[in-house]
């Protein structure tokens, strides 16, 4: 029998070209002869996870895995509402925020429609509505490596349904204060769904990085996504979630996998919500310490980098990327390529341990010196 893949599929998966995450580590350290492997290309938080959280994951009994899980989160969802403010009808949790970007496209998007977001931001946004058949409207960021308002607004038509604000951004960490988010708000006037991507949220300590929950009385078009991946240090658990208002969660819901969240992960972000130790306090002191050692190393290198919110940095390197990629690898480093973020000969470095960092930034000078 022969298969007619062609006549199968449509255009747009014919288009797309997959993502290929990189090796396990154990096998990169194999073909590298490394015996330790620091790893500072997935923006990770290794300081933790926070005691209580530890304590709960090591207290977990196999007998819960033969059970389904929540099938709504319910109990994390509770714990968010308590936390945060909003009813607990406003959340929905998801397997990574990864999960909740298909879910908002898939509710809001048929083919023709498109979404409008940022050439050099996270680049899942485009990807999701790209392999959906929907357009991806790429915006350059503005001089200053920021979203441009302006620009993204002259993109918005009736078929517009989703803005992505990546905010801060990854990969550069430039924000928008809460008086550029209203304006730009104001400006869009419901005509579509505008999603802020909070995932670095509890990274940023600027006085003017806004709330967008807590805008979200005022503009019920908001939509907040938020993750456990980064400060929380759950990534290997795959949680995140997204808070709006009822309404609009109550449509996100419908095109929403229940049961995504597995029972660990439930219990943990939970535990991580509730947590009030001084987890959260120690790791921004890593992060400010990682921002100076970053600095110093590329001032006496005389090489151009980017510090903004978040827990990275961006490096421009003078040789291509890949290569210094490679260089790094084979010294027990893993960064971040930025060629694919559309930053050729760039790289991403998340800010982690002093001692690591200090390891790493020796390590650069003796490449380059
Ligand atoms: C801006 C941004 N949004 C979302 C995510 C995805 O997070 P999650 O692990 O919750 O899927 C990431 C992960 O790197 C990110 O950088």
């Amino acid at each position: 029998m022969s298969l007619k893949l062609d006549t199968l599929i449509p255009e747009h998966i014919r288009l797309f070209d997959p993502y290929r995450p990189s090796p396990p580590d154990a096998e990169l350290m194999r073909l590298n002869g490394l015996d330790h492997l620091h790893r500072l290309n997935n923006n990770e938080n290794m300081l933790g996870p926070a005691p209580s959280v530890r304590e709960l994951l090591a207290d977990i009994e196999a007998g819960i895995v033969p059970i389904y899980p929540h099938g709504d989160s319910q109990d994390l969802r509770e714990a968010l509402s308590a936390t945060l403010g909003p009813d607990r009808e406003r959340f929905l949790v998801g397997n990574g925020s990864c999960e909740l970007i298909s879910s908002v496209v898939k509710a809001f998007c048929e083919p023709g429609d498109n979404i409008v977001t940022a050439d050099k931001t996270f680049a899942v946004y485009e990807w999701v509505a790209a392999f959906s058949g929907v357009e991806p409207r790429l915006i350059p960021l503005d001089r200053k490596q920021r979203f441009d308002p302006d620009g993204m607004l002259a993109a918005v038509d009736d078929r517009t349904k989703l803005i992505f604000v990546c905010n801060p951004n990854n990969p550069t960490g430039t924000y928008w204060d809460e008086a550029t988010m209203r304006r730009f708000l104001d400006a869009v006037d419901g005509r579509c769904i505008v999603v802020a991507d909070e995932a670095y949220f509890e990274y940023v300590e600027r006085p003017d990085y806004p709330d967008c929950i807590r805008l979200q009385d005022e503009y019920p078009n908001l939509v907040t996504f938020r993750t456990f991946s980064k400060m929380y240090a759950l990534a290997a658990l795959r949680v995140g979630y997204l808070c709006a208002g009822e309404d609009v969660t109550d449509i996100i819901r419908r095109t929403h996998v229940a049961y995504s969240v597995n029972s660990m992960a439930q219990m943990a972000a939970r535990a991580a919500v509730l947590d009030r130790s001084p987890f959260i306090g120690e790791t921004l002191a890593m992060v400010r310490r990682g921002r100076e050692i970053i600095r110093e190393t590329c001032d006496a290198l005389g090489f151009t980098y980017i510090i903004g919110e978040g827990n990275y940095t961006m490096i421009k390197t003078p040789i291509s990327d890949t290569l210094l990629q490679r260089k790094l690898l084979r010294r027990g480093f893993l960064v971040r390529t930025m060629t694919g973020f559309r930053f050729p000969n760039w790289i991403r470095v998340s800010l982690v341990r002093e001692p690591v960092l200090e390891a790493f930034g020796e390590t650069l000078t003796d490449l380059f010196r």
